[in-house]
């Protein structure tokens, strides 16, 4: 099988390729990234001489571009991660987010409709759910009720992936799933950021009073999830996907101090984020169930892990914070 992965030099997408190559010796990918800001080829590293692998700079907006490596590989299974993915910066300006997350998915969908692909996965997020009171969990069936421009882009998303499979029979599947962490997650995310900053001794900026509570996975546990929606899971369908480990901000800050055995007097409380959802929480019976899928990370072991692969790896994000990161495609990809 060759696969055609969107975002693949993104935070999930990268974990995803490394671990579909690791665990389907005989599978293809092709990964196609326009290597925005968030995207670094750094990622690959280790697959990037892979004769199973390739990678083309491009945008999911550019319709000849995708159809062109359809033809070439030819390609029947599609996973969208590309995506503009922070919140923040939505808040700061919605237009990339309107056109990648919203006409991007569906330039791949006009596409993947005439070219009558096998599976197209849409990589979504329990955002599009908004926000929880103290109470409860996000089902499949909680209405849609997306919150920031983010949210709101990629519930307009999955509206027309959910419209291609009923109008016009595309075989689609939908995940959503909620907060990411894990190795090479773009630092201006809450768990990398907060390391990163008490590494070098800078304040932690904890948003409003700390008591946002996020619904932490391992990134790896998410690829799991992904490789068995992809494999298994019912055309037409929505999967949440979700690591069971809730915990407040202010909470999850104190527990990264602590691991690096650094003082609570560099949290700094400072301005909320405009209409920040209070609480997140995924149920994932769903996919427990109908494909007997689990999540393998504790938050604990995760956690740790995840600080030591920061503490290994600060070149990585020091780069990434320095903007040197964006001149490694230029060096590796020069005169090949
Ligand atoms: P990321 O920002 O790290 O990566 C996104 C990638 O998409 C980057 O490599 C970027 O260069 C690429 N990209 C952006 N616009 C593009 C375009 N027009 N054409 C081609 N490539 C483009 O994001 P991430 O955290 O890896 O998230 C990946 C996907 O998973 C997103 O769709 C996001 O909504 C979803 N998601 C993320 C989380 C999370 O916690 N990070 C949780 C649930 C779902
Ligand atoms: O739930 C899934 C979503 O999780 C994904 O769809 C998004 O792509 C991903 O970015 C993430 O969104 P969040 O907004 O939840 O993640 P972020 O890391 O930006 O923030 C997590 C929480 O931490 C949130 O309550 C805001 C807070 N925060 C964040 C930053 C960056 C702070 O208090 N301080 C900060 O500096």
């Amino acid at each position: 099988m060759t696969i055609l992965i969107t975002g693949g030099a993104g935070f999930i997408g990268s974990n995803f390729i490394q671990y579909m190559l690791r665990k389907h010796p005989e599978y293809r990918i092709v990964n196609v990234d326009k290597l925005t800001y968030a995207g670094n080829l750094e990622n690959l590293e280790e697959v990037e001489d892979d004769p199973r692998y390739s990678f083309h700079e491009g945008d999911i907006c550019d319709r000849p571009f995708i159809v062109e490596l359809l033809h070439k590989y030819r390609i029947e299974t599609l996973v969208n991660f590309a995506a503009e993915s922070h919140v923040d910066r939505s808040i700061h300006g919605a237009s990339e987010f309107v056109r990648t997350n919203i006409v991007g998915t569906n330039v791949l969908l006009e596409i993947a409709k005439e070219h009558k692909l096998k599976k197209f996965i849409q990589v979504s997020t329990d955002e599009v759910y908004g926000s929880l009171g103290a109470e409860g969990k996000f089902t499949e069936t909680t209405p849609i009720h997306p919150n920031s421009p983010y949210a709101a882009s990629k519930a307009s998303a999955d509206m027309l992936v959910l419209a291609y499979h009923h109008t016009f029979g595309l075989p689609v599947v939908i995940t959503r799933c909620s907060n990411n962490y894990g190795p090479y997650q773009f630092p201006e995310k809450l768990i990398p950021l907060m390391i990163a900053n008490a590494l070098s001794d800078k304040p932690l900026p904890v948003y409003g009073d700390g008591m946002n509570v996020r619904d932490w996975i391992h990134v790896a546990d998410h690829c799991t999830a992904i490789d068995a929606v992809l494999h298994h899971g019912a055309i037409g369908q929505v999967y949440n996907i979700g690591g069971n480990s809730e915990r407040a901000n202010l909470d999850l800050v104190k527990l990264i101090l602590h691991h690096l055995a650094k003082p609570e007097s560099l949290i700094t409380f400072v301005k909320d984020r405009p209409g920040h959802d209070r609480r997140y929480a995924i149920d994932s019976s769903k996919i427990q169930k109908e494909l007997g899928w689990k999540p393998q990370y504790s938050f604990e072991q995760g956690l740790k892990e995840t600080i030591g692969w920061y503490q290994k790896h600060q070149s990585w994000w020091k780069r990434i914070l320095s903007g040197e990161y964006q001149q490694y495609y230029k060096k590796m990809y020069e005169g090949r």
